[in-house]
């Protein structure tokens, strides 16, 4: 809540006290402007407690606010509500406040340490759009917890241990037999390998192909992940210099996505712990079917919890394993307060199943939060599964063209060359990422390109076009100082609408959505492009309002643009 709507609340608690009543007072935003501004609805609440008609009471309580010149109109409605309209002065006073930083409308926590566990691309694979989502909702998560003060560090939790390791290497070995990773009996240094990203694409593609028709081939595969799982070091090596290669390629794309990370490490960095986690499971750890495993059923589950597998049939560790491993590790090296995991829900299994052996065997103590926010699935127009027109699954480089054709199309005569590249890509990236966070984290969604591609309606291209209007009209008209004197009817709903950013940011940081933002975002600017329609504001006459004018847009735009930074947006020049 904003120091403004506190005062509200301030006063409005004042009232009903001086009235002998007594309540926890909630001051809503009306949604009818015609009605009030604001709204204390608790009279009906309370006339049952004091027993008395809910209407007499508001006006017992409107009768103390009235003579309060902080506020222009206050008056009961239909059965007992109270509607508030706040003095303009007041408005004056605190966007005043703020016009040379924004950042004041941040609401005031408790501040914690968190670790944020997102991105999770695998190693020597393309990724998807899933990794997409995680990469963009991880993100801006990071932002707005940054924000509000909280220490965070964030780790991509690279996946760079499975199946494809074993694909890859058997595919080298096929090729090149002669090298000194198949030979046993070497005991020499590794020599660096010749391998881009490219090869290891089509490596990948053929290993995997044949693997499918050949079950020897499959066996070999298994046997060359089995053995860089438990560090045989010429086949460790090999793999390390795969990872290398690959992790650059990822790095590129997660900034391409304004994705960066505090920590870069992967599941291999979790194996050096699996004996500290085997020591710590041991005792709650039983066989079962040829697999070690720990119960993790609790009372009052609604769905049958199986117990977590932490040694496979075959003697190896698994993803839970290593997500004990990477646990431990946390929490020895940084202690955090919450660790945040920002997965597709469809783990949700093995999050539950993780949390409770890491906290039922003393890996994780009462006092760290663990918490996976899990995000859905993105959708064709059939409402399946999103593929690409062939039919195969979409990558995050398909998405990203698919989109960038559409946004190029409508950029091409617009912008001219110099600045072109830059729009587009800009563009392109607003489009994608305001797309993925509009929607709440959990729900599916369906990725329309056209429609999240559009200048017009709930979208990336509509935010920064308005954006990018503001700037011209203050580049135009240059002011030394910001400063709002006055407030006429036309702009005060924008008025009203800054009010609530600090009630938005405090809704998505708890629900842990960016949705909030999105949509608040759309709200600011339609208001803000409906008032720029109807008001000339350069060549306002009277430079009292044009100054208050230009100040006022000059306040939405940074809004604007603060909001735009959590999400990872970036503004272009012109569009
Ligand atoms: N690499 C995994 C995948 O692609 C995601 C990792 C998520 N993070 C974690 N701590 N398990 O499915």
């Amino acid at each position: 809540m904003n120091e403004l709507l506190l005062e509200i609340k301030n006063k409005v608690s004042a009232a009903l006290k001086e009235n002998n009543y007594n309540d926890d007072v909630v001051i809503n935003f009306c949604n009818k402007l015609e009605l009030g501004e604001f709204q204390y609805n608790g009279m009906m609440k309370l006339s049952k407690i004091y027993g008395e008609v809910p209407r007499d009471m508001a006006q017992k309580v409107v009768n103390v606010l009235s003579k309060d010149k902080f506020f222009s109109k206050v008056e009961v409605a239909g059965p007992g509500f109270i509607n508030i309209v706040v003095n303009n002065d007041e408005i004056i006073k605190f966007i005043n406040k703020s016009i040379n930083d924004v950042k004041l409308l941040v609401p005031k926590i408790n501040p914690c340490k968190i670790i944020i566990d997102y991105g999770g691309a695998n190693a020597a694979k393309a990724l998807h759009v899933g990794h997409m989502r995680s990469a963009n909702i991880g993100e801006g998560l990071n932002r707005l917890a940054r924000i509000f003060g909280n220490e965070v560090i964030s780790d991509v939790h690279l996946g760079d241990l499975g199946r494809q390791s074993g694909m890859l290497i058997s595919e080298i070995k096929k090729r090149n037999p002669e090298l000194c990773f198949f030979d046993k009996d070497y005991k020499g240094e590794y020599p660096k390998i010749d391998i881009t990203s490219k090869m290891l694409g089509e490596y990948y593609s053929i290993a995997s192909m044949s693997a499918k028709e050949d079950e020897k081939r499959m066996e070999e595969v298994r046997e060359i992940t089995s053995l860089v799982e438990s560090g045989y070091p010429p086949y460790l090596n090999l793999w390390k210099q795969i990872v290398e290669v690959s992790s650059r390629d990822i790095k590129n794309t997660y900034l391409l996505l304004n994705t960066k990370f505090d920590l870069w490490e992967g599941e291999m960095d979790s194996i050096k712990y699996t004996d500290k986690v085997l020591e710590y499971v041991k005792d709650y750890m039983y066989p079962s079917e040829g697999a070690m495993v720990v119960d993790v059923k609790e009372e009052g589950d609604k769905l049958d919890i199986p117990p977590m597998i932490i040694i496979n049939r075959n003697g190896a560790t698994n993803y839970e394993t290593r997500e004990l491993g990477t646990l431990y590790s946390r929490m020895e090296r940084f202690n955090p307060d919450e660790i945040w995991y920002v997965v597709d829900n469809r783990q949700s299994l093995h999050f539950i199943q993780s949390f409770r052996v890491a906290r039922k065997c003393g890996i994780v103590n009462d006092n760290t939060k663990l918490l996976h926010l899990g995000f859905g699935t993105i959708n064709g127009k059939d409402g399946k599964p999103f593929k690409t027109r062939d039919g195969g699954v979409m990558q995050l480089n398909d998405l990203i063209a698919m989109i960038r054709n559409e946004i190029t199309k409508k950029v091409s005569d617009r912008v001219t060359d110099d600045l072109k590249e830059d729009t587009i890509s800009k563009l392109t990236i607003a489009t994608l990422k305001y797309a993925d966070l509009v929607s709440f984290r959990s729900t599916d969604y369906i990725f329309d390109v056209e429609k999240f591609s559009s200048f017009e309606g709930k979208t990336g291209p509509y935010v920064l076009y308005t954006e990018v209007r503001i700037k011209s009209l203050l580049d135009k008209n240059n002011l030394d100082k910001y400063n709002i004197e006055i407030i006429t009817d036309k702009e005060l709903p924008i008025y009203l609408k800054l009010l609530e950013v600090s009630n938005v940011l405090y809704k998505s940081y708890e629900e842990k959505s960016l949705n909030y933002i999105c949509d608040y975002l759309y709200e600011l600017c339609s208001l803000y492009n409906k008032f720029y329609g109807e008001c000339n504001i350069t060549n306002e006459t009277d430079i009292k309002l044009k100054n208050s004018w230009l100040s006022l847009s000059k306040y939405v735009y940074d809004v604007n643009k603060f909001l735009l930074d959590i999400l990872a947006i970036d503004i272009p020049s012109r569009m």
